[in-house]
């Protein structure tokens, strides 16, 4: 089992964990144990936890972004509550980003706070979202508004949950790994780029390499003072257009679809005023353009702009962007014209 131990959180990763899991349930000597999963975790991934737990009660709900909402936070409240749990009960959270942003929210909120524990089953619960105590729900169509922060009592990233992950979520989840690599690792983004499918059995070093990057920014910066923000390449947009596509398509995007446009635009972005380099830009732009199909809708700019101004982010009423010098080399809270973001989304909506 491989592990990165920090004061704040512990990660261990590895086909040990749900072993250790039952020894951290009995160490812990909870009150109650809650298993939150969506339909899809209920069906691929609980066959292979429960046999690891012995008494619990389970907390299914639907699948989807859709489905981060207080509405679905109320109803995990009220099973929680129904079934008398008490400040030392556990909620752990089965399942991708979803559902460890919902579960910790709720864990963060019920009575207080009781512990959470996180078993990620998406590469992008496993790389990112799992990772950091970021919380949350999303409100009013905005991404993750209202929410704490709050690190789960463990992450236990068990590379079996993976086996049953459709393709498309694999590339989800590579959006968020390759940004790491584009914030702090032109190596290994090099490494991504000559890999065009990323499995976990054939890359875990790749895995772990990019959960390590994240684990060491959060570290460093907890409440997203500084360093922490240059998580946020790509998102400043990314987020506009994923919540834009949560309002309007039948199928949104996906969260690292998101993010795979907005990394493009922001890669264009840098080129303008950060000097990133035409062939990094062209390197950024292929990396994303050959690994996720082309989002075929029209955007609608003002949308989009009344999304960003919107955003968390902003200070003073600006809207912030972590912008690239060069792979590797992030430059935080950068401001830009609504021209050059149009101009972006442009650069974006030409390509083949
Ligand atoms: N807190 C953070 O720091 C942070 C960081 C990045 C993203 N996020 C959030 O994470 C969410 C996206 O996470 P996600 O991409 O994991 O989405 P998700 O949780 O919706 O999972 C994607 C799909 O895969 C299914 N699934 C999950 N595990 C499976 C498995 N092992 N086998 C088969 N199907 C499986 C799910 O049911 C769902 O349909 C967004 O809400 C985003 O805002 C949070």
């Amino acid at each position: 089992m491989k592990e990165i131990i920090h004061k704040e959180f512990k990660i261990f990763l590895g086909e040990g964990v749900l072993d250790f899991l039952s020894e951290i349930l009995i160490e812990n000597e909870y009150s109650k144990v809650f298993v939150l999963m969506d339909n899809n975790t209920y069906k691929y991934c609980w066959p292979i936890l429960s046999p690891s737990l012995v008494n619990y009660i389970t907390i299914v709900i639907p699948e989807g972004e859709q489905h981060k909402t207080l509405a679905q936070a109320e109803k995990i409240w009220t099973a929680l509550q129904q079934n008398h749990a008490d400040r030392r009960a556990v909620l752990i959270n089965l399942g991708g980003g979803v559902i460890s942003d919902l579960g910790g929210f709720c864990a963060a909120a019920f009575k207080r706070g009781i512990d959470f524990i996180n078993l990620p089953t998406t590469l992008l619960g496993m790389v990112d979202a799992s990772i950091g105590g970021k919380l949350g729900v999303d409100f009013l169509a905005y991404k993750n508004v209202i929410g704490f922060f709050q690190h789960p009592k463990y992450i236990l990233i068990h590379p079996n949950f993976l086996r049953t992950l459709p393709a498309e979520e694999m590339r989800n989840g590579m959006a968020e790994l390759s940004k790491h690599a584009l914030i702090s690792d032109k190596n290994l983004f090099d490494k991504l780029e000559a890999t065009k499918e990323i499995g976990f059995d054939k890359f875990p070093s790749l895995i772990f390499q990019s959960i390590k990057i994240k684990a060491q920014i959060v570290k460093q910066d907890p409440f997203e003072k500084d360093i922490r923000k240059t998580l946020n390449f790509g998102h400043t947009i990314g987020h506009a257009i994923e919540s834009a596509s949560i309002l309007h398509d039948k199928v949104p995007l996906r969260h690292g679809e998101a993010i795979a446009i907005g990394m493009i635009c922001e890669a264009y972005i840098s080129k303008a005023i950060e000097k990133l380099s035409s062939s990094e830009l062209e390197m950024i732009t292929k990396f994303y353009r050959q690994r996720f199909s082309k989002y075929q809708k029209k955007f609608n700019y003002e949308e989009l702009l009344g999304f960003m101004r919107n955003d968390k982010k902003n200070k003073d009423g600006l809207i912030n962007f972590t912008l690239l010098k060069r792979i590797g080399k992030p430059k935080i809270d950068v401001n830009c014209h609504d021209k050059l973001i149009i101009e972006s989304l442009e650069y974006y909506q030409n390509l083949a």
